[in-house]
């Protein structure tokens, strides 16, 4: 089975992808973390993110392995465990230079799908294009999102968590600049799909969200 969660920077599509995964004995496979992995590994060794060539064939020659530890996936990039540094800033910024280009995501997408066939019994895939490109066939899809204010709110309280105060604007104009990078990406970009079924998490706890995606998963196995 595979189960398709898309959706809007900070929407939490990930804690809910995760928790799913693993209250139905799923695979969690965050395919965000596979672009950060090799940010990451580009920034690692010089190359410059935006030099597509230089990091199409670096991508070429990369093997990245999720691993699922305690406090959560980590991505090894030949086989070195790079989590740290894909979580850091600067592959935050650069990120999205790796998600714009084409030979990167043909290549991220076949593994995507060979980890997602192998997943037995299936897997919770997580990202922007698994429902139209990933997986167009996934056998239940979900666009999860909330309205901007309510994702600026939660990354400020989470970069306040963290002894960064970043002014809640400036977050909110980031979230913004997000959303419009990853809808406009000339490939693998995110749209609602008229299958999906939409979440809206503005007003629902994390337990919640957990809590409707498996009421639809079940409902979607019984048939009904
Ligand atoms: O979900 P995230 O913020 O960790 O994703 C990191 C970046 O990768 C972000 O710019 C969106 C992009 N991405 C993508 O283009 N396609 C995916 N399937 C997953 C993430």
């Amino acid at each position: 089975m595979i189960i398709a969660i898309d959706g809007t920077v900070s929407s939490g599509k990930s804690t809910a992808a995760k928790n799913v995964a693993r209250e139905l004995g799923l695979l969690y496979i965050n395919t965000g973390l596979m672009y950060r992995a090799v940010t990451a590994y580009c920034l690692k060794c010089g190359v410059d993110t935006k030099d597509k060539e230089k990091v199409a064939a670096l991508a070429n020659e990369l093997r990245i392995d999720l691993v699922s530890e305690p406090d959560g996936q980590h991505a090894l990039a030949n086989g070195e465990d790079l989590t740290a540094e894909c979580k850091g800033p600067l592959v935050s910024e650069a990120v999205s230079d790796i998600a714009d280009n084409v030979k990167v995501r043909e290549r991220l997408v076949a593994e995507q799908r060979r980890l997602g066939l192998e997943a037995r019994p299936g897997a919770v895939m997580e990202g922007r294009d698994i429902g139209s490109v990933v997986f167009p066939d996934a056998d239940i899809k979900f666009f999860v999102t909330a309205p901007p204010e309510v994702r600026a709110h939660r990354r400020y309280l989470e970069f306040k968590e963290n002894g960064k105060n970043v002014p809640e604007e400036e977050v909110l104009r980031s979230v913004l600049e997000r959303d419009k990078r990853d809808r406009e990406r000339p490939v693998g970009a995110l749209i609602k799909l008229p299958e999906a079924i939409p979440l809206d998490t503005g007003d629902l706890t994390r337990e919640e969200v957990t809590a409707k995606i498996v009421e639809h998963v079940k409902k979607y196995e019984s048939g009904s």
